[in-house]
């Protein structure tokens, strides 16, 4: 996923036209001659640059703009870029091919605040730009976190044995849980030093779920969730693939590819876990929709199968984020720590397709913000089995850009 020279240098090429674009657009006006020659050159670079990727999302993750996850060199073009982006509260801008140049006119005036982001959104899909202005903690600052300890741990398995065995949830014990974590990040922790480091593969569905709830709970902090709806965050975080206890252990742990119908068992999960979830008492609400809903996907092309117009639940969608990134990050064997680059490169090429945009770039300022943790790591080989059930597809994860 490391982008290559040529492609760096053509993104450059881009950014050079629209800031220049800008300033000619803040100087005269966005509907100047001049500002027309800058886009007229942009559209020529983007052209170039499409033979070798077919959309172009750049990103702003505090006052760093990255390309394909990785930070750009900070030319004065990428600092008044990041400056402006800023300003307006912008995330992110993507472009995808065949956008027009009344298209890129409005984008200009947006990205100058000449006019509300939703006037471009109205105008085009072909050119997005998002907003990350949602709260957060500035103070946060990074310490050592211990492990779930033996006690905790004995607890949270005991809750999943239950649940193998037929028996009722003690609720009490995953909220408890929460709200440990929930104590352990006030105290200044990283949650990734938290995240549950070796899964052996009989407990895959054990220590993904612990993962799962703790980044529920660092996102919706980052997000400035507090109370109740943060302890439901790390709960439904938890619960999310309970209904794969009703799975069979030999589906679960195949290691080669899955048939047809082993693929179907495993697509019941969120329903199986959703009603068993229902019939169990004083499980919060968001946990249940989030059983149902994780896998749905941002654009709803996931399973189950929604009706239109769905409308998925924030939860499920800052479940999805936590669930895609436990996923890649373990899909190799033991302890391989995560590069910041390729991480948030995957990350950011399902964002806005299987991923919520704004929600995925909270994620990416938290993981930025604790990056100390996260090392390189060797190519290894993929693993099939993550690309089918959390990607959803056979396609390679260097290029998770299918369907
Ligand atoms: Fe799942
Ligand atoms: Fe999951």
């Amino acid at each position: 996923m490391n982008p290559d020279r040529t492609g760096i240098r053509m993104v450059d090429e881009v950014i050079r036209h629209l800031t220049a674009a800008l300033s000619s657009a803040a100087l005269y006006a966005p509907e100047h001659p001049k500002v027309d020659e800058h886009l007229g050159k942009l559209v020529d670079s983007y052209r170039e640059l499409s033979r070798i990727s077919s959309e172009l999302l750049i990103a702003r993750v505090e006052d760093e703009l990255l390309y394909q996850g990785k930070p750009l060199v900070k030319s004065p073009n990428v600092q008044r870029l990041t400056r402006l982006l800023n300003q307006q509260k912008i995330g992110f801008v993507r472009f995808s091919p065949g956008f027009s140049a009344g298209e890129l006119r409005q984008m200009i005036k947006v990205v100058l605040g000449k006019e509300p982001h939703p006037s471009l959104e109205q105008m085009t899909a072909l050119i997005q730009v998002g907003s990350v202005d949602a709260p957060r903690e500035e103070h946060v600052e990074i310490a050592r976190f211990a492990d779930l300890t033996v006690d905790e741990r004995n607890r949270l398995q005991e809750q999943f044995d239950r649940v193998a065995e037929q028996q009722d949830l003690d609720i009490q014990q995953i909220t408890s849980l929460a709200a440990g974590f929930i104590a352990a990040f006030r105290r200044e922790a990283n949650p990734f030093l938290a995240l549950v480091p070796i899964r052996m593969q009989d407990e895959y569905t054990f220590t993904h779920s612990v993962n799962v709830g703790i980044l529920n709970i660092a996102q919706g902090m980052g997000l400035g969730i507090e109370g109740q709806i943060l302890h439901d965050l790390g709960v439904a975080g938890m619960l999310h693939d309970v209904g794969k206890i009703f799975v069979a252990r030999e589906i679960l742990n195949k290691p080669g590819a899955l048939t047809e119908e082993e693929f179907a068992k495993i697509q019941q999960h969120p329903s199986r876990g959703a009603q068993y979830l229902m019939n169990q008492k004083d499980i919060p609400r968001l946990a249940i929709f989030t059983a149902f809903e994780h896998h749905m996907k941002y654009d709803l092309t996931g399973y189950p199968q929604p009706p239109a117009g769905w409308q998925l639940n924030l939860c499920s969608q800052i479940t999805m984020i936590s669930d895609t990134f436990d996923a890649l990050r373990t899909r190799r064997t033991y302890k391989d720590p995560w590069d910041f680059s390729k991480a948030s490169g995957l990350m950011l090429n399902l964002a806005g397709k299987q991923l919520n945009p704004e929600l995925t770039l909270n994620f990416l300022r938290i993981l930025a913000h604790n990056g100390e943790a996260l090392e390189s790591f060797d190519d290894g080989p993929e693993d099939q089995r993550v690309k089918e059930e959390i990607l959803g597809c056979s396609c390679s994860l260097e290029n998770p850009l299918c369907g």
